[in-house]
C-alpha cells in the first residue's frame, strides 16, 4: 500500500473510531440521564393516525396531523418513534411540513431526542404521492435480476428519504410457499436461495450509502419467523413447521440479510407450532440474538403485543403481554394506537418484573439506531435530498423491471408476437384498470383508490390505444373490477366478424394482508365463464394475468392459445404488457413459484421423492404424483435458447475443494434474447430425506441471434450442505446431480 495512502486511511479509521466513542459516550449519558418513563418512551411507537384528529374534509378516513396530540405522546409519554400515514398519502413538501413539526415538538424536550419515523415504502415510496412504483417482489424475482432489485431499492431509498423518511419496513423476505396467502406477492417467491439473494440486494441497495446519508433509507427485513406458511392460508394464522423445515426454509434469508447487515427486524405476528412468535425467548433471543448474531433493532408488527392477549390468549392481560414480549426480546413495540404499552412497561419495571437493564439494552440499540441514520446531527427532513424525487429516469427503470418480470407461459402456433395491423377484441376487469397493475401498498394501504394515482399511470387500455390505432380495438371494458359489465361479452355478430384475436385481462384486484384472504385459490367463477366465452368465439385468446398469486385457471388454460404471467407490474406494467404483446420487448422472466394446477396439489418444486411419485400397486410406482399447471422457473421467448452439456473440472469435490463449472448458452433462435439460468443440485441419498432438487445459483445472458456465451461458476462445500433439525450443517458424501435447463452431469462429493 503507498505510504501517503496508508496515512490517509489510518487517520479516516481514527477519526470514524474517534466518532463512534463520542456517539457511544453521548448515548451512555443520555440512558444514565434518563427516567424510567423516558427510556419507555423511547420503546413505544404510534400511528400518526392516533395523533390525529378527524379534518372537515369529505373523506372522514383523512385526519389532520394534530399538535397537541403529538405533544402529549411527545412530552407526556415521551415517544420515540411514529409510523404510518393519517389516512392519505402526501406530496414530498407535505410529508416535510409533518417531519418538522415532529421534530420540533421532539428538540423542545428535555432530552431533545428526535423522533425516528418509521413507513412501509413497498415497492416505491407508497405514501408519497407522485413517486415511482416498480413492480412488486413476486415479479421482480422472476426477472433473476440481482441488480435491477439493487437499482430499485436505491431509487426507493432516495424517494423515501427525499419525503424526510429515514426507516422503512422492507424488504419482505418471508418465503413464498403458500400461494393462498394474501402476502404471496410480496415475496420473492417458494424458494430459499432465489428469496435469499434478491432480499440481500433490496436491503444493499437501502442502505448504500450508509444511514446518515441523505440518499438511503434503514431497512427492516420481516417478518421474522415462519409468516408466509399458515395452514389455512389466510394472513396472521398459525402456521406449523418442523425445526428442521425452519433451518431449511424459512432462516435462510434472515441468515443472509442479517450477514449482509440488515440494521433492523421487524417480528412475524402469528404463531409458530403454537407459539406467539411476540412471545418467544427462543425465537427472539436465543436463535435470532444469539445463535443468528442480530445486533439491531427488534420492532413488533402492528398491535402485536396487546394481541398476545386479544387474539392468542396466552396472555391472561394486556399487562402480562407486554411482560411476555419484552423478556421475549422486543425492543420497540408498535403499538400503535394507545399508551397501554407505556403504562403498563413503566408499572412492570417498578414492580421488578422486568429488570431496568433489559431496557436500557433496547434503548441503547434505539439511540445507536438515531445516531447512524443522521437523526442527532441533523433531526429534520434534509432540504437537499428533496431533488432525488421524481427523476423521469425512474420511470425508465421501472419499465425496465416490469419488462424483466414478463413471464410467458405458453405461446401455442408462436401465435405471440402481434401483428400491429389486426383488430382486437379487449376484454376482461384488468384491461382498464391502475391499481391491479400496482396492488398493494400503492399511496393506500390497500392500493385500491385509483384516484390516488399520478395521472401518468396508464391501463394496459390506455397504452393499446396510443401504441395501435383506436379503429382496430374493441372493448366494453370500464375502470376495474367493481363493474359486473366487465365480466361480460356483449357484441353484435357484426362486430364480433372484425376481431382477429382476443386479449383477456384476467386476475386480481388491488389487495393487502388480510382484506386479500381467499376460501379458494380457483379464479373467480366470473372470471372463469367470461374466459369460457371468449374461448369459444373461435377467435385466438391471448389471456394475460395480473395476480400476486397463482390463481388456478385449468378450468380453461388449454382453452387459451397464449398466456402471459405479468404479477403485479407496478407503474409501467401496462407499457411493459403491451411491448410484449406486439414484440417491442422479449419476454425472459421464468416462475419464481410452482404454478398449482389443482387446489389439492400445493406443493413447492423442492419437494421429497415421495410427492412426485404415485403407487399404482403394493409394490408398484412410477412418476406423476405431483402436475403444476406450470413448473418452477418455467418461461418463454419469442427466441430460442440451446444449453451445451455440462463441464466439470473434475467429477469429484472434497469438504475444502471447489468444483468448476461451465456450460455454453447459445442463442438459436432469430431475434435477440435474455435467458434466465436456473442451476440446481440433487442430492441422491441423505440421511434426512433430501429435496428432489434445489436452486444453487441463477444468473441471465443476453444474446444477440446466433450469439453464444460461456457461463462459468463454481460450487464449493457451501453448496453441498444441509440443515438438521439443529441448525448444524450436514456435509455428506455421496453422488450428486447438476442440473442446468436439459443439461444435467453427476459427481461425487468426498467429504
Ligand atoms: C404489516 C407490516 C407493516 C406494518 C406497518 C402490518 O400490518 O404486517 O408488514 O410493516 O403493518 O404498516
Amino acid at each position: 500500500m503507498n505510504k501517503r495512502y496508508y496515512v490517509l486511511v489510518t487517520c479516516m479509521l481514527m477519526l470514524s473510531l474517534h466518532h463512534i466513542s463520542l456517539a457511544q459516550s453521548h448515548i451512555d449519558q443520555l440512558i444514565s440521564n434518563m427516567t424510567l418513563e423516558q427510556k419507555v418512551g423511547q420503546m413505544t411507537q404510534l400511528n400518526l393516525g392516533f395523533l390525529s384528529t378527524k379534518s372537515d374534509q369529505e373523506n372522514v378516513n383523512i385526519k389532520q396531523v394534530d399538535p397537541d396530540k403529538l405533544t402529549e405522546a411527545i412530552h407526556g409519554y415521551h415517544v420515540g418513534s411514529i409510523l404510518n400515514n393519517a389516512g392519505t398519502a402526501y406530496t414530498v413538501d407535505e410529508w416535510h411540513d409533518i417531519l418538522r413539526l415532529i421534530q420540533d415538538i421532539a428538540l423542545d424536550t428535555e432530552l431533545q431526542i428526535p423522533v425516528l419515523y418509521g413507513i412501509d415504502a413497498i415497492h416505491g415510496a407508497t405514501y408519497t404521492k407522485g413517486s415511482t412504483l416498480f413492480p412488486h417482489n413476486i415479479g421482480l424475482a422472476a426477472s433473476r435480476n440481482r441488480q435491477l432489485a439493487y437499482d430499485i431499492a436505491v431509487v426507493t431509498a432516495k424517494e423515501t428519504r427525499a419525503s424526510g423518511l429515514r426507516w422503512n419496513f422492507d424488504p419482505v423476505i418471508d418465503v413464498g410457499r403458500n400461494p393462498l396467502w394474501p402476502r404471496f406477492g410480496e415475496t420473492f417467491g417458494e424458494d430459499p436461495y432465489l428469496v435469499s439473494q434478491m432480499g440481500v440486494n433490496i436491503i444493499k441497495g437501502y442502505e448504500h450509502d450508509g444511514l446518515d446519508s441523505h440518499t438511503a433509507v434503514a431497512s427492516c427485513m420481516k417478518h421474522f419467523v415462519g409468516y408466509s406458511v399458515p395452514k389455512s392460508g389466510k394472513d396472521r394464522t398459525e402456521s406449523y413447521i418442523s425445526d428442521i423445515t425452519l433451518w431449511q426454509k424459512h432462516i435462510p434469508s434472515f441468515k443472509a440479510a442479517i450477514e449482509a447487515g440488515a440494521s433492523t427486524i421487524m417480528i412475524n405476528s402469528s404463531m409458530i407450532n403454537d407459539v406467539p412468535v411476540h412471545s418467544s425467548y427462543e425465537i427472539l433471543t436465543e436463535l435470532l440474538r444469539n445463535k443468528l448474531g442480530f445486533e439491531g433493532l427488534i420492532i413488533t408488527d402492528w398491535e402485536d403485543i396487546i394481541r398476545l392477549h386479544v387474539r392468542h390468549k396466552i396472555a391472561e392481560t394486556p399487562r402480562e403481554a407486554v411482560k411476555i414480549a419484552i423478556n421475549a426480546g422486543i425492543d420497540m413495540s408498535m403499538v400503535p394506537s394507545s399508551f397501554s404499552f407505556c403504562k403498563h412497561l413503566v408499572d412492570l419495571v417498578k414492580n421488578g418484573e422486568i429488570p431496568e437493564e433489559r431496557l436500557d439494552e433496547s434503548v441503547r440499540r434505539i439511540l445507536t439506531f438515531k445516531t447512524d441514520l443522521g437523526l442527532f446531527n441533523n433531526p429534520y427532513p434534509e432540504v437537499e435530498a428533496k431533488s432525488n424525487f421524481g427523476d423521469p429516469q425512474y420511470r425508465v427503470l421501472a419499465l425496465e423491471a416490469a419488462r424483466e418480470s414478463m413471464t410467458l407461459l405458453k405461446n401455442e402456433n408462436n401465435i405471440l408476437p402481434l401483428p400491429k395491423d389486426k383488430h382486437y377484441l379487449v376484454l376482461g376487469p384488468g384491461a382498464n384498470c391502475v391499481s391491479a397493475l400496482n396492488g398493494a401498498w400503492s399511496y393506500s394501504w390497500q392500493g385500491d383508490k385509483e384516484e390516488l394515482y399520478p395521472d401518468d399511470y396508464k391501463t394496459v387500455m390506455d397504452v393499446l390505444t396510443a401504441r395501435i390505432s383506436n379503429k382496430q380495438l374493441m372493448s366494453n371494458v370500464t375502470n376495474g373490477y367493481e363493474d359486473k359489465n366487465n365480466f361480460t361479452l356483449s357484441f353484435t355478430e357484426d362486430e364480433l366478424k372484425k376481431v382477429d384475436y382476443v386479449l383477456l385481462f384476467l386476475g386480481e384486484n388491488a389487495y393487502a394482508e388480510s382484506p386479500g384472504n381467499i376460501d379458494d385459490l380457483t379464479l373467480d367463477e366470473d372470471q372463469i365463464e367470461l374466459a369460457k366465452r371468449a374461448a369459444n368465439l373461435g377467435k385466438p385468446v391471448v389471456l394475460i394475468l395480473t395476480e400476486g398469486r397463482p390463481r388456478i385457471i385449468n378450468d380453461f388454460s388449454d382453452k387459451m392459445d397464449a398466456i402471459l404471467m405479468s404479477y403485479i407490474p407496478g407503474s409501467m406494467g401496462a407499457q411493459a404488457i403491451v411491448d410484449v404483446l406486439f414484440g417491442d420487448y422479449n419476454p425472459s422472466g421464468i416462475l419464481p413459484f410452482t404454478y398449482p394446477s389443482h387446489t389439492g396439489d400445493l406443493v413447492t418444486y423442492d419437494h421429497k421423492f415421495l410427492t412426485a411419485m404415485v403407487q399404482t400397486a403394493p409394490n408398484k410406482t412410477k412418476y406423476g404424483g405431483h402436475h403444476p399447471e406450470f413448473e418452477y422457473g418455467h418461461g418463454l421467448s419469442y427466441t430460442t435458447f440451446s444449453i451445451s452439456p455440462i463441464q466439470f473440472a473434475s467429477d469429484t469435490i472434497d469438504i475444502k475443494g471447489v468444483l468448476d463449472v461451465s456450460i455454453t448458452v447459445t442463442n438459436t433462435g432469430d431475434v435477440y434474447g435474455q435467458k434466465c439460468i436456473d442451476v440446481f443440485l440433487q442430492d441422491h441419498y441423505a440421511s434426512y430425506a433430501p429435496d428432489m432438487k434445489n436452486l444453487k445459483y441463477f444468473t441471465k445472458v443476453s444474446l444477440n441471434s446466433g450469439e453464444e456465451v460461456e457461463l462459468k461458476f463454481t460450487l464449493d462445500s457451501s453448496d453441498l450442505f444441509y440443515y438438521n433439525e439443529k441448525g448444524e450443517r450436514m456435509f455428506e458424501k455421496g453422488d450428486y446431480t447438476l442440473m442446468v435447463g436439459d443439461q444435467s452431469r453427476d459427481f461425487y462429493f468426498a467429504n
